[in-house]
């Protein structure tokens, strides 16, 4: 039956509808009705045989519920896999007060008869591929509906919302109607028609407009969602009439503005979640705020928000997450106690404009589980108490003024859950901890500790982070080799080391790295290390396009360091690297032909070194590059000008004086003359388009220096 939990109304009717004598079968009419639907249909799903098999008795058929008099009271065939359009015959079924065909895969829109029925008062069609305009109201109806809960949400209804439709609907308890391509404004007329509303779900569509003050008559409103639209304005005042909210959330929008006026916002005093995430509110977080007691969600990231955190912050004991990020909030943390937070479990406050130390209370949220501070003006050292934080798995401290990196490494080692660390961009001059010392980070999976201009080698403690997936270390002034206990790193596919002054030959290990070999895919996350609420993400733009997709690029960049030696033939081995860079080295000798076996390669860069000797013909079959530089060596002959490296301009191959070729200033003296063929399958850049896509979803743009998203976090 159709389990539904809202009205307890509801409930009760059912009860005593199934505890009647449920033996009575079921009219002939009401069967033919049944049968008219069924025969609506162009696929069943096996519906038809099963409810063959089950006699002649629609009342015992599969997803059918009666009454004592043999009517039926309950249509229940979700994910049933039935395609077609829904039968308005449904709607004959005069007794029926409860239709579920969510998740299904019907065509065609809902039927106006179902929708204003007078008997049905649960009527569940999402995930149901329906389309097309949502049925208005027709002339003829104009009596109350007893509809109490409308679940219509993820289907591709589109135009614009109904707003009629809504004067019939006085019993209408719960709306749900996101994820769907609706347009249009949210109609001053929802609430007057339905004043029971108490759950309103509009997000994910494209409505415009204002916040109708007509919300506030919805005075029993619990939850009201409209994220991700295009509304603009600021919150009505009558909004915080809503004294009952416990979800007010309308992220993603842009264009909502205004102060939060701490008068009103103490009013809510039920609110669970406040999320006004990515809009353009402005002002400072009202020191009311501390008197919202239950409060468990705080997203006012990527406003426009300024001043200081108010202390009375601790007050809101029950908070979990507070996404602060992407403002302009300044002063010092150390107002804020947030040793009284010790249900927190997500603290944001990346790219704001904070400074000071960070205040040792935040140790003490011994539930922590991702603290992101980066980009901010936070200075001094990282306490060792930091390692009460058992439950950190995402900390990143990039672009702040932290010193002593010794003291922080050896502090997060007690991080036991650590599987995130990004501390670049502070720490500048100071020498990586060589220390054997170092230990822990078992879970470490991704640490970057890129641009702080550190001295000394690739330290020996990394060789015990065996789950290690990405180490970033570019842009510091580590010298000596590349270690040959590299290898042992097995799960290690993203390795960048560019910009430092490593010196020696490419180590052989190095050509055996497991994941570099195998075509596992790299897949970075784990859903297993962070509940959903928590995903996040911070990574360094220009590699973006890596990084979103659960498929990253494989990735192995030595650039710009003091590399010698020859390339080695071993380096075909790496079959999955999709990016190589070598480029900026002392490199000589030929490009070996090995490279040809590269064949998932997208980016080759082998420029700025000493490589002599003529192109490999190998090179030719790389289909995928879409960049690929040699210039600046000493190679010689014939650009080849078929298959893909004739597809690249000169400014890959200048600076070869005795290179030749058509698309190079010395051409050859005899061109081989094959048809040019090209073919791209760009897998890598697909994946801007997937992160575009992902970002207009969920409303978060690709952020210039750091951020992905969730739509459970953002
Ligand atoms: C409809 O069925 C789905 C799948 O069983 C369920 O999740 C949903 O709660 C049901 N809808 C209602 C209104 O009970
Ligand atoms: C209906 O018939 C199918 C066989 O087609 C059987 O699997 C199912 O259990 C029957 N359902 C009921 C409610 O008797
Ligand atoms: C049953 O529904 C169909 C389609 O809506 C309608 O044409 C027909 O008149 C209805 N029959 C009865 C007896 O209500
Ligand atoms: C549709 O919305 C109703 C009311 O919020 C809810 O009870 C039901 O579970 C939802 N259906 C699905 C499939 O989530
Ligand atoms: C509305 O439906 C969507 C699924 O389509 C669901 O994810 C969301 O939680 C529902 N909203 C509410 C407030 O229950
Ligand atoms: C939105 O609806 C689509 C189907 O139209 C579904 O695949 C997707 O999961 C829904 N998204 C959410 C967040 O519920
Ligand atoms: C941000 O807020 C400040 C005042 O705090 C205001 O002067 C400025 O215009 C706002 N910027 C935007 C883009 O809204
Ligand atoms: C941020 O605030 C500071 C000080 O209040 C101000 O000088 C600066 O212009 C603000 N920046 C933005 C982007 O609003
Ligand atoms: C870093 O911290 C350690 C431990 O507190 C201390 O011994 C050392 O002197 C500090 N280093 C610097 C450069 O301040
Ligand atoms: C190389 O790294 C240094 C820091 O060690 C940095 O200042 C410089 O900008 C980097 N160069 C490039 C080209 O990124
Ligand atoms: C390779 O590395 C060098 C030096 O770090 C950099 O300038 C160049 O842009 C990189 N090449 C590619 C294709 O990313």
């Amino acid at each position: 039956m159709c389990s539904f939990n809202i009205p307890p109304i509801v409930l009760q009717l059912f009860l005593l509808l199934f505890l009647a004598s449920p033996t009575t079968a079921c009219t002939d009419e009401e069967k033919r009705n049944l049968l008219q639907f069924l025969a609506g249909l162009s696929r069943d799903g096996g519906l038809a045989t099963s409810w063959r098999n089950n006699g002649t008795d629609c009342c015992k058929w599969e997803g059918i519920s009666c009454n004592g008099d043999g009517a039926v009271t309950g249509v229940s065939l979700e994910s049933k896999g039935l395609e077609g359009p829904i039968s308005p015959f449904l709607a004959n079924l005069t007794s029926l007060l409860c239709v579920n065909l969510s998740h299904n895969s019907f065509s065609g829109g809902l039927p106006a008869e179902l929708m204003f029925s007078r008997s049905i008062i649960v009527l569940d069609v999402s995930f149901s591929r329906l389309n097309g305009l949502l049925p208005e109201l027709p002339s003829l109806v104009t009596t109350d509906r007893p509809l109490q809960v409308l679940n219509i949400s993820s289907n591709q209804f589109g135009s614009e919302f109904p707003s009629a439709t809504w004067k019939v609907m006085k019993n209408l308890i719960a709306l749900n109607a996101s994820n769907n391509s609706f347009t249009g404004h949210i109609p001053s007329s929802l609430c007057i028609g339905s004043p029971s509303l108490a759950l309103l779900d509009l997000c994910y569509n494209q409505l415009s407009g204002d916040i109708p003050n007509t919300l506030g008559n919805c005075s029993k409103l619990k939850v009201l969602k409209a994220g991700n639209n295009h509304l603009t304005g600021i919150l009505p005042v009558e909004i915080f009439h809503t004294t009952s909210l416990e979800y007010l959330s309308f992220p993603n929008n842009g264009g909502l503005q205004g102060e939060l006026n701490g008068a009103h916002i103490v009013k809510l005093s039920n609110l669970l979640t406040l999320d006004l995430g990515g809009n353009s509110f402005s002002g400072t977080i009202p020191e009311s705020i501390g008197q919202l007691r239950n409060l468990e969600e705080l997203h006012l990231g990527s406003n426009n928000m300024s001043g200081e955190l108010p202390s009375t912050m601790s007050n809101c004991t029950n908070l979990k997450t507070i996404d602060l990020k992407i403002n302009n909030l300044t002063g010092d943390l150390g107002k804020v106690n947030f040793a009284t937070l010790q249900n927190l479990k997500s603290l944001d406050l990346m790219k704001n404009n904070l400074g000071g130390i960070i205040p040792e209370s935040i140790y003490s949220c011994s539930n922590l589980t991702a603290l992101r501070l980066s980009d901010n003006h936070f200075h001094g050292e990282i306490s060792t108490r930091i390692g009460n934080l058992k439950h950190l798995s995402f900390l990143s401290l990039t672009e702040n003024s932290f010193t002593n990196i010794t003291k922080t490494l050896h502090a997060l080692q007690s991080c036991r859950s650590i599987s995130i660390l990004l501390i670049g961009k502070n720490f500048m001059n100071e020498a990586m901890p060589p220390d054997e010392t170092i230990d822990g980070f078992q879970n470490l999976q991704y640490l970057s500790v890129q641009h702080c201009s550190l001295t000394g080698r690739i330290p020996i403690w990394l060789s015990k982070l065996t789950n290690l997936k990405t180490l970033e270390l570019f842009n510091n002034r580590l010298t000596g080799p590349v270690p040959d206990w590299i290898n042992s790193l097995n799960h290690l596919f993203y390795l960048d080391v560019s910009n430092n002054s490593l010196t020696g030959e490419i180590p052989v290990a190095l050509m055996e790295m497991p994941m570099l070999k195998s075509d596992k895919p790299a897949i970075f996350w784990d859903p297993r290390l962070f509940d959903l609420d928590l995903l996040i993400y911070a990574v360094d733009p220009s590699k973006l396009q890596y990084r979103i997709n659960s498929d990253w690029c494989k990735l192995l960049n030595l650039g710009n360091n003091k590399f010698t030696g020859m390339i080695p033939q071993e380096i075909g081995q790496l079959k999955a690297l999709l990016y190589l860079n070598l480029s900026s080295n002392n490199f000589y000798g030929e490009i070996p032909q090995s490279i040809g076996n590269l064949t998932n390669l997208q980016r080759l860069d082998l420029s700025n070194n000493h490589l002599t000797g003529e192109i490999p013909a190998a090179l030719e079959i790389l289909h995928f590059l879409s960049e690929f530089n040699i210039s600046n060596n000493d190679l010689e002959g014939p650009v080849p000008t078929t298959g893909q490296l004739s597809t690249f301009q000169a400014s890959s191959f200048n600076g070869n004086p005795k290179l030749c070729g058509p698309m190079l200033i010395n051409h050859c003296s005899s061109v081989e003359a094959a048809p040019i063929s090209i073919i791209s399958a760009k897998k890598c850049s697909s994946n801007v388009i997937f992160v575009t896509a992902f970002g207009v979803f969920f409303g978060v743009g690709v952020l210039y220096d750091q951020l992905i998203l969730f739509r459970y976090f953002g």
